[in-house]
């Protein structure tokens, strides 16, 4: 039997199809615009997701025998908010995750809210990319569209929707909007209150592996597939990159290095870390995860190649670079604003140290490295919950890059393992979709029969030295500039 997995990115929809044993049949990507209507703002088209995933699965499905095919399910991007009138059409473009409109709103739940109250009802703090800030925004700044508000959801949700005819999330994706009590997985009466949509019906809420419906019979049609094919909720993008690379279960981690950065720590048990720059969330397997999430990861090497270097030659500009662990120059790859720990969408690039012997390479080789010292600050609000993860699942764009994985592993101080299936995100929504049509009891089943791992970088024990020191360097940057982010 084959399955389908459904990955609605950033800056493309990516579709997996799978069989039970994790063979891959097929991948097809399809792109679309990333709008930024002013500095700070991003938004896109929830039509134009639907109609890319569309003819993504039509391409995906040519030439596979398609009565094969018995489940389908979703990663997406978390936190966009997208919203529908009565007649069910597209309200505004979606605000997406790493939108920083919502400095005002999110001080405002922070500050007059508190803190306290919003981590009591749903685990974490505000953050500008949250749903929540979002809809408080809408209020004040769009009242005329907010009052045509009928259903809200999260970008996935809108295309399970469009194919199925639920309104459904699941409990991944829901722990990201600030309106959801992680601990108790349901909706937050009191967060619905305080930000005026109580009146407003709110999806239903399913674990990610559960079924939620089947195709409507007119999508069944147009992509020649049975009305009976499952459905899962599916989750968003980390935790179904999460399952995709086997990190379920209690203890253990994944490193995502896509458009976002994400440090993801799975847990039996609800925690939250005390300073509140990590987020706690409902894992997909059924349990809980902590996650810090930086806004630009790979994003930050594909602007320095794309849009300073000129170059599509990605690997090219990698082989030069030997001197690791010795670079003078310092990246902050804050460029669309920072989540974790910092939690300033006001907060920017910045290179730093920079002299005239300074070249090409060394300028390419600090963004590495940025990324990868952004990733170990997650990693130190990990720590301070008294876990100590010694080894590492990575995934995403970047992870193809053998010399980021060896700074990676190197500045973690940590074990990397390489799954062989690259897909994050798609895989872990195809084994979702196996879960809930019936191929495997439960998650960890899947992952352990599915998920192996090609490769494991060990950390260099002179590197390790060598980035600790320029770790503690680089730790210094940010509080030193924060006053100048904030003018
Ligand atoms: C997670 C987050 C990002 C997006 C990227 O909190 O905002 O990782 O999910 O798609």
């Amino acid at each position: 039997m084959l399955y389908i997995g459904i990955d609605l990115g950033t800056s493309a929809v990516k579709l997996v199809l799978m069989d039970e044993l994790g063979k891959i049949h097929n991948i097809v990507s399809k792109e679309y615009p990333l709008m930024f209507p002013k500095s700070g703002w991003s938004e896109q088209s929830p039509e134009e997701w639907f109609a890319q995933t569309m003819a993504g699965l039509k391409e995906l499905l040519e030439g596979c025998d398609k009565s094969e095919v018995r489940g389908m399910s979703f990663g997406g991007q978390m936190h966009g908010l997208v919203i529908l009138d009565k007649e069910d059409k597209v309200i505004r473009p979606a605000i997406l995750w790493n939108d920083g409109r919502t400095t005002k709103e999110t001080k405002e739940l922070n500050e007059v809210i508190g803190t306290e109250l919003l981590v009591k009802e749903t685990g974490n703090i505000a953050f500008a990319g949250f749903t929540a800030p979002k809809l408080l925004w809408m209020k004040k700044e769009e009242p005329e569209l907010f009052a045509r508000i009928e259903k809200i959801m999260l970008p996935k949700d809108y295309l399970a929707y469009r194919l199925t005819g639920v309104y459904s999330t699941d409990v991944s994706d829901a722990a990201g909007t600030l309106f959801f009590d992680v601990k108790n997985r349901t909706w937050s009466k009191k967060m619905l209150e305080i930000c005026g949509i109580s009146h407003i019906e709110m999806p239903k809420i399913y674990e990610s592996y559960e079924q939620t419906g089947c195709l409507l019979p007119e999508i069944a049609g147009e992509l020649g597939l049975s009305e009976n094919v499952v459905v899962a909720a599916g989750a968003g993008d980390n935790a179904a990159a999460a399952v995709g690379t086997g990190t379920v279960g209690a203890g253990a981690c994944n490193v995502s290095l896509g458009t976002s950065g994400t440090l993801f720590l799975t847990s039996d048990e609800y925690c939250v870390d005390e300073g509140n720059a990590l987020h706690s969330f409902c894992h997909a397997d059924g349990s809980f995860h902590l996650m810090g999430c930086m806004l630009s990861a790979a994003s930050c090497n594909k602007w320095w190649m794309d849009e300073i270097l000129h170059t599509s030659e990605y690997a090219k500009e990698q082989e030069n670079i030997t001197k690791l662990g010795e670079n003078e120059v310092y990246f902050l790859p804050y460029l669309m604003g920072e989540r974790s720990p910092w939690n300033d969408p006001d907060a920017r690039g910045v290179f730093f140290g920079m002299n005239l012997g300074t070249t090409r390479e060394d300028m390419t080789q600090t963004v590495f490295e940025g990324v990868a010292f952004a990733v170990r600050d997650m990693l130190e609000a990990a720590r301070s919950t008294g876990v100590a993860p010694k080894v590492t699942k990575i995934c995403g764009g970047g992870a193809k890059s053998p010399l980021w994985r060896k700074i990676i592993a190197a500045v973690l101080n940590m074990t990397v393992e390489i799954p062989e299936s690259e897909e994050g995100p798609g895989a872990g929504a195809a084994m979702l979709a196996m879960v809930a049509a019936g191929a495997y009891p439960d998650v960890l089943s899947v992952a352990d029969k599915v998920v192996k791992v090609k490769k494991t970088e060990e950390p260099d024990a002179e590197l390790v030295e060598k980035y600790e020191k320029a770790y503690q360097k680089y730790r210094m940057l940010y509080p030193a500039l924060k006053q100048v982010f904030a003018k």
